[in-house]
């Protein structure tokens, strides 16, 4: 097992940190809308919805939802900010466990594949494939190992943002380090809240991300059986193994 954030606590600050205000994941979302629009995609299941960032723009654009993340809280933010959509249904699970029919196509975006170890990444691969229709498409990202034992590395190694929350001053310094042994990531963040009248609270954590080479993401695609693998970097551009960031997968049941 690996550690995560207490995505509980974390919930109500994620879109401020993670999503640069909401709009970090609108470069993703339009590859998957090409991608989808391409292929004939109507229904899509997203099993790690987080706070809804591709979930939201995705059903926007008129496909079908069903968002599922293991975390509750994350969930609830999620259904807040889509009220109005009438084309996305809620549920909680593991991404590895549930199934919830079977789809055109499935997601599982902004690494967070990165919060299973190795075998349970196996096990959400097979259950991926339970969700997908024959020829369903299945697309994720995660950071690539090789970029990451570069200099490039240095630009996640360390974060430092705050931000202002109904009256609070948020501040989250984020540490990162390179297990190159075990091709993990290891963070320790730090999130301070203060109002200025009361005590600053202060919430300490560490985790790790699993992350991986485009081989080993190729080998168990293949080994859960998917074809048509293809490898982009993030959002969908050409896929450099030393200089891409992260590697985005497509491939088919
Ligand atoms: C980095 S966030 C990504 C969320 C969203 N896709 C986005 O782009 O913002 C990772 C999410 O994975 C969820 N998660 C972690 N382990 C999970 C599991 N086993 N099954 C389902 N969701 C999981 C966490 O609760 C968290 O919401």
């Amino acid at each position: 097992m690996l550690n995560q954030p207490d995505y509980t606590r974390y919930a109500e600050y994620y879109d401020f940190f993670e999503l640069a205000g909401f709009s970090e994941s609108k470069n993703t979302n339009s590859f998957l809308v090409d991608l989808f629009g391409i292929n004939g995609v109507q229904t899509v299941v997203d099993f790690a919805c987080g706070t809804g960032a591709q979930t939201i723009g995705l059903a926007k654009a008129g496909f079908k939802l069903t968002a599922s993340d293991l975390n509750p809280e994350m969930v609830k933010v999620a259904q807040k900010k889509s009220k109005r959509l009438k084309n996305i249904t809620f549920c909680c699970g593991d991404m590895c466990r549930e199934k919830y029919g079977t789809f055109d196509a499935a997601i599982c975006m902004f690494n967070a594949i990165g919060h299973l170890n190795r075998a349970a990444f196996l096990k959400f691969l097979l259950n991926a494939k339970n969700n997908l229709n024959a020829g369903g498409l299945l697309v994720f990202d995660i950071l690539n190992y090789e970029a990451m034992k570069t200099s490039i590395f240095e630009e996640y190694a360390h974060m430092s943002k705050e931000v202002i929350i109904k009256d609070h001053l948020i501040s989250h310094v984020r540490n990162c380090t390179l297990n190159k042994r075990k091709k993990q990531i290891e963070i320790s963040s730090l999130i301070c809240s203060q109002d200025g009248t009361h005590k600053p609270e202060k919430w300490s954590e560490n985790w790790q991300m699993q992350i991986y080479t485009s081989d080993q993401i190729v080998r168990l695609l293949n080994k859960a059986g998917f074809k048509e693998i293809h490898i982009f970097g993030l959002n969908g551009t050409p896929f450099n193994n030393e200089l891409s960031d992260s590697i985005l997968a497509v491939a088919q049941k």
